[in-house]
């Protein structure tokens, strides 16, 4: 059976991990941890990208070589990757061995076929993009992103036809239509690929630290270009040979990106893919971006949030709420400390801490901790099972923010229900209405805490423990002792 396969883009090693690469990894995380409840199998790929001059100057600034310098960063990323709990299943650096020399061949392989050819090259560059540009796309002779000045360059560089693919880009958009995700990103995609496409430099000479050309060693191959490959090196693939691996993994199910690369995977992907004769990604989607406090995440600003401190203040799992509640995934959103502590005390703690630990405590103080093995006949457990479906199906379409309102729409329906039957009233009145009623929100609790999973995988196993899945009592655990799952903070 294939394999579903969920990847993020290669992050830099020029800087540390951030709250950015935190959002598209943890995202990537949700998803294949849904899967795997669900009985797929699944492959989550992540790593790093490790070529091109900027790493290379900002190692030598640091006068480290850029080897021991990526190899420094990559840990750093894999130890963030370890705190926030990311369960993936490879790690690919674009220094590996194995990547490095199936970018050789197959770039050896683009120039037979013709794919790639051997040019000269003229024009505007921006050495912090290692991107060509237009004079039409340069903000008064700048580069839109950085705001430097784009340099002019003349040099012999291989090209990779991308103009050839036009036509068939635009067909396959037409007759895939997930593949440009959201559905809001393709209209500029479709209107830049409709404005005709050129073809691109895919090498350099003045660029040292990269993969060599075999045939022509005095160029390095264009770091997108080798970084690029990550997606199907990493899955296996191997030139000339057919593998089990690769066959069982490739095409990938969702590509995760951000929005400001997705021309990168939603048009030159696909047609070096179209240029290998390789099968299409069935989805490319893109996320939009944080600000912090509405400003730009920059070093110079001093504002990047890392997502380790924000772990040591209010847990893992509160962040991977979090980033998920505020921002309908998708869209832009703004990372405030206000809005984090807001939701904290009223959704966690208040909400689904106080569902929580009231339950579970007259479980133990009415019932003597005695859990129901089966529910009886319940419209409440209905109506929650009804919730299932849709939540299943933002998780599906991606739409982490959607299943989470469904969730704490469900704690909150739980909630009032504890306030008007009372409970603790039915304790004097009629101890059978009340364990009937007390099992009924034990098993909606285990549902919750069954939904919560994929998002908060901690929060999940402790409502689990409590709630003695499996187990007639709440086992393994001091009924009187019931420590809150939020604290409130003050
Ligand atoms: O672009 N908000 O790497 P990169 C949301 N190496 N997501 C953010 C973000 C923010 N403020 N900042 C970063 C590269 N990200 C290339 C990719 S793929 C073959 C090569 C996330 O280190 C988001 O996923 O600049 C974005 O696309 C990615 O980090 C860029 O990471
Ligand atoms: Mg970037």
């Amino acid at each position: 059976m294939k394999k579903y396969y969920i990847t993020t883009p290669l992050y830099y090693v020029n800087s540390k991990p951030h709250i950015g690469h935190a959002y598209t990894t943890i995202a990537a995380d949700v998803l294949a941890r849904y899967l795997r409840s669900r009985e797929k199998e699944v492959f989550f790929q992540t790593g790093t990208d490790e070529h091109g001059s900027n790493i290379e100057k900002t190692a030598r600034l640091h006068g480290i070589e850029p080897q021991k310098w990526a190899d420094d960063v990559a840990r750093d990323f894999r130890n963030l990757w370890k705190t926030l709990h990311i369960d993936y299943d490879n790690f690919i650096r674009t220094t590996d061995a194995a990547h490095v020399k199936q970018v050789q061949l197959i770039f050896e392989k683009l120039i037979k076929d013709d794919e790639v050819y051997k040019g000269k090259y003229e024009g505007l560059y921006c050495s912090s993009c290692e991107n060509f540009f237009d004079e039409s796309e340069l903000v008064e002779g700048k580069c839109p992103v950085h705001k430097k000045n784009a340099e002019k360059v003349r040099e012999e560089t291989y090209f990779f036809r991308l103009s050839k693919y036009e036509k068939p880009l635009l067909e396959y958009y037409k007759n895939n239509p997930g593949f440009l995700s959201p559905a809001y990103r393709a209209n500029e995609i479709l209107r830049f690929v409709e404005g005709g496409l050129k073809d691109i430099s895919v090498s350099r000479t003045r660029v040292a630290w990269g993969i060599q050309i075999s045939s022509d060693p005095a160029h390095t191959i264009y770091v997108w270009f080798d970084a690029l490959l990550n997606y199907i090196t990493g899955a296996g693939f191997e030139l000339g040979n057919k593998n089990e691996k690769f066959d069982k993994t490739w095409p990938a199910d969702v590509q995760l990106v951000g929005k400001e690369i997705y021309r990168f995977h939603a048009v030159i992907w696909p047609a070096m893919l179209m240029a290998l004769g390789l099968p299409l990604p069935k989805k490319v989607y893109a996320h939009g971006w944080w600000t912090v406090d509405g400003e730009k995440m920059s070093k110079s600003r001093g504002n990047i949030v890392n997502p380790e401190d924000v772990v040591r203040e209010y847990g893992l799992d509160p962040l991977r709420y979090f980033i998920f509640r505020e921002v309908p995934f998708g869209q832009d959103g703004d990372f405030s400390n206000n809005s984090l502590k807001q939701r904290y005390n009223s959704e966690l703690a208040n909400d689904l801490g106080n569902l929580f630990s009231r339950t579970v405590n007259m479980i133990n103080k009415y019932l003597d901790s005695e859990m129901p093995e089966k529910p009886g006949p319940s419209p409440l457990l209905e109506e929650m099972n009804a919730v299932q479906k849709g939540i299943d199906a933002d998780i599906e379409n991606l739409q982490f923010g959607s299943a989470l309102d469904k969730i704490w729409k469900a704690v909150s329906v739980l909630n009032k229900k504890v306030d008007t039957e009372k409970p603790w009233v039915m304790a004097k009145t009629d101890p059978e209405k009340l364990k009937s009623f007390l099992h009924e929100m034990v098993w909606c609790l285990r549902l919750i805490s069954s939904w919560l999973y994929p998002f908060m995988p901690d929060t999940s196993a402790k409502m689990h423990m409590h709630l003695a899945i499996g187990k007639p009592r709440a086992a393994d655990v001091e009924p009187k002792k019931i420590e809150p799952l939020f604290p409130r903070k003050q």
